[in-house]
């Protein structure tokens, strides 16, 4: 068996059944987390491009010898959080490791065309549910004791985008909720950087999962995104995982408040 860094840590992943949460929660489980895998159902996103779709990513965990629990969240709904979190902390008695990968996207529109309900479903899942998680996380990191191998009591990865720095067409109101995603990565990792809470965000580019497919699937948006990604080829959901988890491990332990852009070179400028 590999090396096992995170052993005995216990890891909430929000939108974990599928892409990049589901790559995340693999990753964590494989460096010896427990996982409480979170997310509106079990079964994986059927657009997704996992090549093991059919399986849940508590199966898959588990098969390896891993161990992971469903909780069926939506993270906007202020109980159902609640409920996990105590449940969680009632199974496994602690946690170390909260990811906030769940998130909400809806089709291009120009701004004219959305409305005070688009806000209010993105500012719920995108905003205030990553918020609300944040808070309940660090509460409880807060009744732990430091770890001086790990170099901290509690770890908070945010899922962000490269939407929200630079302006995308047709998608205000989810840029603005995820560049509240970032703010409150860096705002809160100020808070809390002297109970040695550390607080990172990873923003993605354009990644193939279910939540992207219809625009992959679309030619014309399809080539604007490659346009736009320097490097040549666009992300897969284990690019993600990758940085995340190295956010989650002792050698990231003096990072807090960063917001990783990994996006194959998006927000750098305008490619030739
Ligand atoms: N795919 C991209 O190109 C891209 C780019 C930048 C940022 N993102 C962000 O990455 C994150 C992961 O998205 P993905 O691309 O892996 O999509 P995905 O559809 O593969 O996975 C998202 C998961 O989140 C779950 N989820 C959605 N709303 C939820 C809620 N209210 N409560 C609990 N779970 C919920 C879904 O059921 C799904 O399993 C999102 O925050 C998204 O905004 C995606």
């Amino acid at each position: 068996m590999s090396f096992q860094p995170l052993k005995d840590k216990v890891a909430v992943v929000t939108g974990a059944s599928s892409g990049m949460g589901r790559a995340i929660a693999l990753r964590l489980a494989e460096k010896g987390a427990k996982i409480i895998c979170c997310d509106l159902r079990a079964e994986a996103n059927p657009s997704g491009y996992e090549n093991d779709i059919s399986t849940t990513t508590v199966d898959l965990i588990t098969a390896s010898g891993g161990i992971a629990v469903f909780e069926k969240v939506d993270i906007s709904a202020v109980s159902e959080v609640e409920g996990t979190f105590s449940r969680t902390i009632s199974q496994f008695h602690r946690l170390d490791i909260l990811i906030n990968c769940a998130g909400y996207w809806a089709p291009f529109r120009d701004f004219a065309n959305e409305d005070d309900e688009l806000w209010a479903k993105m500012s719920a899942i995108n905003t205030l549910g990553t918020a609300r998680a944040m808070r309940l996380a660090i509460r409880q990191f807060l009744k732990q004791e430091f770890d001086p191998i790990w170099g901290s009591r509690g770890r908070i990865v945010n899922i962000s985008s490269c939407a929200a720095v630079v302006a995308f067409p047709g998608e205000v109101a989810y840029s603005a909720t995820k560049a509240s995603v970032n703010h409150m990565t860096r705002a809160g990792a100020l808070d809390h950087a002297k109970d040695s809470i550390n607080i990172n965000c990873v923003a993605p580019g354009v990644v193939a999962t279910g939540m992207a497919r219809q625009n992959i699937e679309d030619a014309d948006i399809l080539a604007l995104m490659q346009k736009s990604t320097p490097w040549p080829r666009i992300g897969r959901a284990g690019d993600i995982a990758g940085v995340t988890v190295f956010l989650c491990l002792p050698d990231s332990q003096w990072m807090t408040g960063q917001v990783l852009a990994v996006d194959g070179g998006l927000t750098l400028g305008v490619a030739p």
